[in-house]
């Protein structure tokens, strides 16, 4: 697939959470888009596939496999991305966790993984790539958020209350890079039949004494004003539109991918 502008040079993006889900979307769209793409995730077993997909684009991959909860982790993901490509063009900070929990019965090893992943380790690898993209003087972050930071959810306050934090992280980063024209904004998707969504789905259903998983399912899936889930590729496209698309005066924005279910 060749890059979009020939006399261009490729952009150089970085996926966080990409071995499926969403996290994987992007990085294949971003890579048909002509980006080099690297990705980062955990799970070394489904990042081997992504990174199959981004050869078929025929777009270079680079696999990060690595925790990100662990002290160094994202700068050393940007790092790599650097040594690998001279610089880093795009962040998706998508790596995500939350577990489903009633508040009442909080475990401080639950708030501290959800913590860990969807806040601190967002906010380091803003600071290492907003960094390299200071000097660069050009760079976008996108940070996945969730419709999630605004509700009062009970059963899922650690992944409320980071997600809370995903949105204080992105307008304080917007305004500390703004300077250097680099931009910061973040995305909210919808209900998505990822992975994630559907275990956490399945406890919630659990927690709530249903054994009716379906009807539980449908009767969400009914509060969403379009009536539907999001499709991962939909969510991925606005992604990549805040990527490489999105006009270079927007910056802070929060960008609700939601079907009406997030309406501010
Ligand atoms: N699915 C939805 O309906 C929905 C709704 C709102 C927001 N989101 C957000 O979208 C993003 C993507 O979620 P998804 O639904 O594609 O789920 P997913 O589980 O497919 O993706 C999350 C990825 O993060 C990776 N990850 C988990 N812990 C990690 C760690 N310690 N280090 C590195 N990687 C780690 C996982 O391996 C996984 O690949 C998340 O930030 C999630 O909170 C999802």
């Amino acid at each position: 697939m060749p890059a979009e502008n020939q006399n261009t040079p490729p952009r150089r993006a970085l996926v966080t959470g990409a071995a499926g889900g969403l996290g994987r979307e992007v990085a294949i769209q971003l890579a048909r888009r002509g980006c080099v793409v690297a990705v980062a995730d955990i799970n070394g077993e489904g990042l081997a596939e992504t990174i199959r997909q981004i050869g078929e684009t025929g777009a270079e991959g680079e696999s990060i496999v690595s925790d990100f909860t662990g002290e160094g982790a994202p700068e050393a993901a940007v790092d790599k991305v650097v040594a690998r490509w001279g610089g880093i063009d795009i962040l998706v900070n998508n790596a995500g966790y939350g577990v489903i929990e009633p508040f009442l019965d909080a475990t401080f090893r639950a708030w501290t993984r959800t913590l860990a992943l969807n806040v601190t380790a967002l906010a380091m690898a803003c600071k290492a790539a907003g960094r390299v993209m200071r000097e660069q003087r050009s760079g976008r972050i996108i940070n996945i958020t969730s419709p999630g930071s605004r509700m009062a959810l009970p059963d899922y306050t650690a992944y409320t209350a980071s997600k809370a934090g995903v949105d204080s992280i992105t307008r304080a980063a917007a305004v500390a890079l703004a300077p250097y024209g680099v931009l910061v904004n973040s995305l909210a998707p919808g209900m998505m039949d990822t992975e994630m969504q559907r275990s956490t789905e399945v406890d919630l259903a659990r927690a709530n004494g249903r054994d009716d998983l379906q009807a539980f399912l449908d009767e969400r899936t009914r509060r969403i004003p379009l009536g539907r889930r999001a499709e991962i590729a939909e969510v991925a496209e606005a992604v990549v539109w805040l990527c490489l698309d999105a006009p270079k005066y927007m910056t802070a924005e929060r960008l609700n991918m939601s079907g009406g279910l997030d309406k501010d």
